[in-house]
């Protein structure tokens, strides 16, 4: 192993107390408060805790798979109430349920391990497929009825990468024996509070039925300092300010996918967007259906009133100011102030309203005031027309809404555009051979209150006052021709400004370049453990390679997941050469045990990080600057551990609530993601040298066979939904990295498409940085056991890779490599293709010397 930069002591570490503590006082601003009849507060009087549920105990501090980080010790909700005083008086039930789930994860690691020995399959792998299943828990009996002042539910759920939720009692659904148990608790105690420490949404419809429920708060997934955070939010001493990034509907087959989505129609090989533009609000809002809880609601311990003071708007910009009051009497908080625009039907139909952007307050005591601006360009609320390859504003009537949720705005202002405009002109891209017939509404249903429109004095807009954008496309990649032969020019060179990049990269041989553009990974050569590749930095995911350190001064560039914080070994032992022993964390609840004797010398290393709240939970704070500041914790951790590449933020849609990977993104909304991921972005690349790797690049939005499963979408659907968010990150904040997704898209590898990483994300967004793919995409993982069960479609093509753009192949295997060297040789690729790439890697490992 190269240096180790991991700390030789086990003693915490004054960055971990400084950021556990700020992410337990950020984290309760992320909870949404969807029902109180007064009760949460909990006032002074309450001591005493009846605490049931799997999550009591149990708190799921985040999902689980790279997901999934490694800490030191998670505070459950059970502890959190413990050390802020609570009595906790349902010790027998809580231990009743901790002995149940210890029998069943005993039962789980050895039917993983016999499954593996039977078939050779790693039992990560066969741990991704076959996710553990909690235990029923335990019926809450009389005699769990203790005296208590307040009684707490904790419903907890968990998923991860290569599994889908399921629309099953227990997953998506609430079992019955929840249900039974939180009906008894209501039936015995007063003051009943239910708190879902869920990732992703969930029926609440039977829940809501059960009068005696008197809150419900939506803790979400909020990291290893989860159960503080709880509790200073049910004692004020943070209030939640959160409000909900998805619709939670009143039945799941009220999502449009619902019918067709992942294993539901036992399609596992193509998926068809039929829903096309209408995901999420934009669905539930034009089709006129009511959901249980609307897309940015939200409430607080106190109420507010907005008023809009003034709209401005000319070709350019849209400006929008109101003043937020705390109207209430006793408890602060802070309102995210909501702006949402209708677009005329025209040629293009549209949803019944788009959000344009928001604001949050400061925290406003009873009575105090604040005046928010939002602004956002004018063109943001165009559409794509795929028939003229254009974002196009058409004429007519735009309607500003102003509010404090999707279903409780007011129209603030009317912009009249006079005629029909094309703000940008593009080309077509990443056309499907299949035709997706996708749901169209005929006449705009609209049924908010929003009918009762006063008049209001339109404000005139012009298109000939427009400037219009024209795309420009690659078109000839040219050979670098090496100018200075007699030198050997290294990446030193570049950065002292003795030679350019372009030099540089001229004088690398095919050979070299195809080691820069594969990961180090050589499964082939004895191998790593899978989600941890990285020679370097033990747990990290992987790294480039070290081949051109000597003679290019080219550094490998690490790379470790998240997204919910930093994931890394926290425990590692070397021989007192510094080669890695084996032994410690792997996914899921394995631990492999380090071997009772070590060699003399031996070194303990360890490597904490801080889990911060998942990304669903940290959207629900609508507050960029605390994701921001989430990002630098991050950046400051990738600094102390070195590494490069965080690979995160995930950013994908939601567009189904049971992608098993929900809980990594952010939203079913393409801005709030897109201006969330920037703002992560921003804050890890404070720290220089030290950047994101936002992903998974595109439409990802399904778990099951998700290395070989096709989605077909329209251009427009894509454009507007499924790209978008990664255009605004990519504009507004230029990751380091980009990963493309396992998935096809209209039939062609994420990882393989030319029109998507060199048209999409190069020509027409400016992306600056590199392309990665995802782990073993682009290699033949049948000896991994992922393989495609109909084999209707394949893995990716590795040398495609290049021609697209995709400039790492990670965690890269010996075929990779020769295979671009040979491709070079027939061919298939040319030297200027794979220049290309080796120039983006550099451009980045510039950044880190
Ligand atoms: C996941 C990625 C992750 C990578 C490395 C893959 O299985 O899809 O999100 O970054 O593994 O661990």
């Amino acid at each position: 192993m190269a240096q180790i930069y991991a700390s030789k002591t086990n003693e915490i570490q004054k960055y971990e107390t400084e950021h556990e503590n700020e992410v337990r006082h950020l984290a309760g601003e992320c909870m949404v408060l969807l029902e109180n009849d007064g009760v949460l507060p909990f006032s002074d009087k309450i001591k005493k805790i009846a605490l049931y549920g799997t999550g009591a105990r149990h708190t799921v501090k985040g999902g689980t798979g790279s997901g999934d980080v490694n800490v030191r010790k998670t505070v459950s909700i059970a502890r959190g109430l413990e050390e802020a005083g609570f009595e906790i008086v349902t010790e027998d039930w809580l231990d009743r349920y901790d002995r149940d789930l210890e029998e069943a994860q005993k039962t789980y690691l050895k039917k993983l391990k016999d499954m593996s020995d039977e078939t050779g399959e790693p039992s990560v792998i066969l741990g991704f497929k076959h996710p553990f299943q909690e235990p029923e828990q335990p019926i809450v009996e009389e005699t769990d009825i203790k005296e208590a002042d307040a009684a707490i539910y904790v419903l907890a759920r968990n998923s991860g990468e290569g599994k889908d939720r399921r629309a099953e009692k227990g997953d998506y659904y609430l079992s019955d024996r929840e249900l039974q148990n939180i009906r008894f608790m209501t039936e015995n105690y007063s003051n009943c509070v239910v708190l879902l420490n869920t990732g992703g949404v969930i029926d609440l419809t039977e829940l809501r039925k059960i009068s005696g429920v008197q809150a419900i708060l939506l803790t979400g997934q909020t990291g290893n300092m989860g159960g503080h955070a709880v509790a200073d939010v049910l004692m004020a001493k943070t209030v939640p300010s959160g409000k909900l990034t998805d619709t939670w509907a009143r039945s799941y087959d009220d999502y449009p996918s619902s019918r067709t989505f992942s294993y539901r129609d036992d399609n596992l090989d193509d998926e068809y967007y039929s829903d096309g533009i209408y995901v999420g609000y934009r669905y539930f809002d034009t089709f006129g259906i009511m959901p249980l809880y609307c897309f940015g609601y939200g409430k607080g311990y106190t109420d507010f009133s907005l008023v809009t003071k003034e709209v401005t708007a000319d070709e350019k910009l849209v400006k929008v100011e109101v003043e937020v009051t705390n109207i209430g009497k006793v408890y602060p908080g802070r309102e995210v102030v909501q702006v949402y625009y209708s677009a005329p039907d025209g040629v293009m139909e549209k949803p019944t309203q788009e959000l344009a952007g928001f604001a949050k307050t400061k925290l406003l005591m009873p009575g105090e005031k604040e005046v928010v601006t939002v602004t956002f360009a004018t063109e943001d609320m165009a559409s794509y027309d795929s028939y003229d390859a254009a974002w196009v504003m058409e004429e007519g009537e735009y309607t500003i809404r102003v509010g404090n949720s999707s279903r409780t705005t007011e129209v603030a202002a009317i912009i009249d555009l006079d005629e029909t405009v094309q703000t940008v002109l593009l080309k077509n891209v990443m056309k499907d051979k299949e035709f997706v017939k996708e749901i169209h509404h005929m006449v705009p249903i609209f049924d908010l209150e929003l009918d009762d429109t006063p008049f209001m004095r339109p404000i005139l807009i012009y298109a000939e006052n427009f400037k219009k954008k024209i795309m420009e496309y690659e078109v000839i990649r040219t050979m670098l021709e090496d100018k200075r032969p007699d030198e050997i020019l290294t990446l030193e060179d570049v950065k002292k400004g003795a030679a350019s990049l372009e030099e540089l990269v001229a004088q690398l041989t095919v050979e070299e370049m195809a080691d820069l553009c594969v990961g180090t990974e050589r499964l082939e050569e004895g191998g790593n453990v899978i989600g941890s590749s990285s020679a370097c930095v033990p747990g990290a995911a992987g790294d480039t390679t070290s081949a051109l350190i000597e003679k290019r001064k080219i550094p490998n560039l690490i790379l470790a997941d998240g997204p919910a914080g930093l994931r890394l070994q926290t425990h590692f032992k070397t021989d007192k050469e510094g080669n890695k022993l084996p032994g410690g964390e792997q996914f899921g609840m394995e631990i492999a045990p380090f071997a009772k004797e070590q060699p003399e010398g031996a070194q303990d290393y360890y490597q904490y990080c801080t889990a911060i709240p998942i990304a669903t939970t940290l959207a629900q704070s609508w507050d960029v600057d605390l994701i921001k500041r989430m990002g630098e914790i991050v950046g400051e951790e990738m600094e102390q551990f070195h590494i490069h590449l965080w690979l995160a933020p995930g950013m994908n849609i939601h567009r189904n609530p049971l992608c098993g990977r929900n809980f990594e993104y952010y939203s079913e909304d393409p801005l709030l993601t897109g201006l969330c991921a920037a703002a992560d972005t921003k804050g890890v690349q404070s720290y220089k040298g030290h950047g994101t790797t936002i992903k998974h690049f595109a439409a990802n939005n399904q778990e099951d066979n998700r290395m070989f499963t096709n989605a077909h979408i329209s251009e427009r659907a894509l454009r507007e939904i499924y790209l978008k968010g990664f255009e605004i990150a990519v504009k507004t904040a230029q990751p380091y990295a980009i990963m493309t997704s396992y998935n096809l898209i209209n039939g062609t590898h994420a990882a393989n498409h030319y029109d998507m990483l060199q048209n999409v994300a190069r020509d027409e967004w400016g992306f600056e940085g590199f392309i990665m793919t995802d782990w073993y995409t682009s290699q033949d993982t049948t000896a991994l056991g992922m393989v495609s069960e109909s084999g209707k479609y394949s893995y990716s093509d590795g040398v495609q890779c290049i021609k697209a753009g995709n400039d790492l192949q990670m965690p890269g295997c010996r075929k990779n490599v020769e295979d671009i060297v040979d491709g070079v040789k027939n061919g298939r690729i040319t030297k200027a293709d794979l220049q290309r790439c080796a120039k983006h890697i550099l451009g980045i490992a510039l950044k880190t010397i």
